[in-house]
């Protein structure tokens, strides 16, 4: 079998079409979504990162706003800002560009943030309503809204719009990071597969990423996962960017050998990469109107 091929891009591309015209509406009732950044550091590849977003809001028409702190600040120093663009009516949204600096605890950051206007799904008052949700019907019914993290939500995007069904699926999701693997198997769950969490220290691996009808990589490691641990037919998503030392790209997936066996994959760059960044305008837009602005 050679798999059918998920273009991130494309799909990308149609929801931010959809998301201008959403923006277009709010600003013609004279309010405008607006995004704030905080970077702490020069982690170049963050830089990268943060500058990407920008540049995608920019395109629809959200307004960003881009801040930078030395990587020597404290925990104080940044916990002030989180409280400065919590107060800031401009501001919908928040992100946090992740790793901080190491004297700065992420996760006293990230509860500082105001759940409303959590950009990344990250406050853990929006992490516990998404994994104490019975269906995601049930968060998107509510007058509230609860982002959901932007990776995890663009691969369901994609399933989704590739006609991809994931009910009563086996799906394995090789990784438990919390910005990735933890929430992907609440959102799974939440459309009713029957999700299996796997890592470092799992045994049986091939085995059990063999057993998925549904397999998502999201362990950081290039070309992790080979032909002999893909179930023939299965949807292969690939959530890894790893650089290689000629510089090109690889995912967490063999996707030389795992296309031969998968019924559906990812490519890698073009395929979840794209989806992160647009689903983090979709959480801003999202939590804009939430904020009053329908
Ligand atoms: N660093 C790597 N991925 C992410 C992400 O999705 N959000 C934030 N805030 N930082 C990250």
């Amino acid at each position: 079998m050679t798999a059918e091929l998920i273009d991130g891009k494309a799909i990308a591309n149609q929801i931010k079409q959809e998301l201008k015209i959403e923006v277009e509406k709010l600003k013609s009732s004279g309010i405008v979504p607006g995004l704030a950044t905080l970077l702490v550091g020069e982690d170049p590849a963050s830089q990268i990162y943060v500058r990407n977003k920008h540049k995608a809001c920019q395109e629809i028409g959200i307004a960003s706003f881009n801040h930078l702190m030395p990587k020597e600040s404290s925990q104080k120093e940044v916990l002030e800002k989180m409280n400065q663009l919590n107060l800031d009516p401009k501001v919908h949204a928040i992100l946090v560009q992740l790793p901080l600096p190491a004297q700065i605890n992420p996760h006293d950051i990230l509860y500082a943030i105001k759940p409303s206007k959590d950009a990344d799904g990250f406050h853990p008052v929006n992490l516990g309503r998404l994994f104490a949700a019975k269906d995601l019907t049930e968060l998107r019914s509510n007058q509230q809204v609860i982002p959901l993290p932007c990776t995890p939500y663009g691969v369901l995007e994609l399933l989704d719009r590739s006609k991809i069904s994931i009910q009563g699926k086996n799906a394995v999701v090789v990784g438990r990071s919390m910005i990735v693997g933890k929430p992907m198997a609440a959102l799974l769950l939440a459309r009713h597969a029957t999700v299996t969490v796997t890592h470092s220290q799992t045994k049986n691996l091939i085995e059990c990423c063999r057993s998925a009808e549904l397999l998502v990589a999201a362990i950081g490691k290039a070309k992790f996962i080979q032909g002999n641990m893909v179930k023939e037919g299965a949807a292969v998503i690939d959530v890894g960017i790893n650089r290689n030392a000629n510089g090109s790209l690889s995912g967490d997936v063999d996707f030389e050998a795992a296309k031969e066996k998968a019924g559906w994959i990812t490519p890698v760059p073009g395929g979840v990469g794209p989806m992160t960044i647009v689903m983090l305008l979709k959480n801003t837009v999202e939590l804009c109107k939430a904020a009053g602005g329908t």
